[in-house]
């Protein structure tokens, strides 16, 4: 159960004079907010404020977006288009791609990617990007907050070196505060606005003004930190969580399934406790934007320290991994039939990361796949969210893809079905009638038998 956030807290200290234009229009909802980077989080963000009576204008490099989105269309699932058009069409939510207008908006929202390099290194070039076209026409009285998930410390080492050369100082002409996206893709319980909002700034002017504009939008309200650096903590420390826990059930996983003991009996049954148990489920590795990537970020910083994240590692080892015990386990089952991997006509059930999502960034489907025409199998997908597989930057050499129906005939052809994805929509009933042998890694199947293989 969530927990109630608690009241907002403001430092109470004086504004200084180039903060109170803004305050004073964030409290009449005249404040312009600008949401640089309409993705997954930017435009649900974009949506939150511009429903909540704010005049938002939205930016991104990505021209067809703005043009989608210029339209009254959406492509994001949780900002459809039923809630965008009309305020679209009122003259309340905008796009642009011309960056020279980021002074138009009174306060700046930063929501633009932030992932890994090839080396595992976190890649801070968009952020520094977009601080760059911020400061080029910063002004007095903006705040900029930024949302990407980050280190602690990007916001007041890197971001407010790259906006104080403008000219402008920090806490005196502009203000700049972090506060991460808790987005869950996928969440009928949770949208952006249902979200307690932690939010911290680099000084008290800028953390007070952050606090008076996020709370006016969510109605979950602003959880307020002491600085920048403890906000990007929070949003660390709620994914290495994440990550380190599906890490511990995969690995139990596999060594309950040494030992012939099914791992989704135990966690039924561990989780009647009412108590210190929350139940994590395991699954062919782990996947999306946030969770295979953000960790890192912190093991990166730490270092610096002369700190050793160890369980962050750990995890990333075993999460890694579970693409390779996934094959091994397909591999096993067809030898026991006499067959080789090699020949084999394996459909991959589900590309996305999660289960009914659109999403396949980190997705292990992919690697699964990778891996699979690495021993010569012969690989379909099938993915109702999915029609086309996307190019892949991690996996150049997987060929072009199209969703199979999952007709009778196609199912009849194949020789393994791997489960990856547990989507609702599939018939899964049928596929096992159907399918000689499924390898299962979502417990989608509960009973034992000969054609299933939990992985
Ligand atoms: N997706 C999630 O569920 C989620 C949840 C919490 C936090 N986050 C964090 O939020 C941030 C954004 O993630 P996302 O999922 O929205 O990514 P995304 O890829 O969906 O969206 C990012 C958008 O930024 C645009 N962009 C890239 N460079 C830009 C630039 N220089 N100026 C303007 N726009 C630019 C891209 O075209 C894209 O539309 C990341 O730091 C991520 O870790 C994501």
């Amino acid at each position: 159960m969530a927990e109630t956030p608690s009241a907002a807290p403001t430092t109470g200290a004086a504004l200084p004079p180039a903060a109170a234009g803004l305050a004073a229009a964030i409290a009449k909802r005249r404040a312009t907010v600008g949401v640089v980077g309409l993705g997954y989080v930017g435009l649900p963000l974009a949506l939150t404020f511009a429903e909540a009576g704010f005049p938002v204008l939205g930016f991104d490099v990505d021209a067809a977006k703005v043009e989608q989105l210029g339209r009254g269309e959406s492509y994001v699932d949780h900002a459809p288009a039923a809630r965008l058009a009309p305020l679209v069409a009122a003259g309340k939510l905008a796009a642009s791609a011309d960056f020279d207008r980021l002074g138009e908006a009174d306060a700046l929202l930063l929501c633009v990617p932030t992932p890994l390099t090839p080396q595992r290194e976190p890649d801070v070039s968009y952020v520094v990007a977009t601080a760059r076209a911020a400061a080029a026409t910063l002004r007095r009285g903006q705040l900029v907050v930024l949302e990407s998930t980050t280190y602690p410390g990007t916001t007041d080492e890197l971001l407010r070196g790259e906006l104080e050369a403008s000219g402008l100082v920090c806490g005196q002409n502009f203000f700049l505060a972090y506060s991460p996206e808790r987005e869950d893709p996928g969440n009928a319980c949770y949208g952006t606005a249902d979200i307690p909002k932690v939010v911290g700034g680099v000084d008290a002017a800028s953390g007070d003004l952050a606090e008076a504009l996020y709370a006016a939008a969510l109605k979950a309200g602003v959880v307020r930190v002491s600085s920048a650096r403890a906000a990007e903590a929070t949003k660390l420390t709620e994914n290495v969580f994440r990550g380190v826990n599906i890490a511990l059930v995969n690995e139990l996983k596999m060594v309950y399934d040494r030992m012939g003991i099914d791992v989704w009996e135990v966690l039924d049954a561990a989780e009647t406790k009412p108590f210190g148990f929350m139940r994590f489920n395991p699954g062919p590795g782990w996947g999306g934007h946030c969770i295979p990537v953000d960790p890192f970020y912190l093991s990166w910083k730490a270092r610096e320290y002369g700190a050793s994240a160890r369980f962050i590692e750990l995890a990333g080892e075993i999460n890694v991994a579970m693409p390779q015990y996934v094959v091994g386990k397909l591999q096993g089952a067809l030898n026991e039939r006499g067959k080789p991997v090699k020949g084999s006509k394996v459909l991959v059930l589900g590309l996305a990361y999660k289960k009914d999502v659109a999403d396949p960034r980190e997705s292990p489907a992919f690697e699964i796949l990778d891996l699979l025409l690495g021993l010569g199998a012969e690989v379909s997908y099938h993915d109702p969210h999915i029609p086309v597989a996307p190019a892949m930057r991690s996996w150049p050499d997987l060929p072009e893809m199209r969703s199979v129906e999952l007709t009778a005939e196609v199912l009849g052809e194949v020789d393994a079905v791997v489960v990856v994805t547990d989507h609702s929509s599939v018939d899964y009933a049928r596929v096992r009638r159907l399918v000689p042998l499924v390898i299962d890694t979502r417990g989608v199947f509960r009973d034992h038998s000969s054609s299933l293989v939990p992985a």
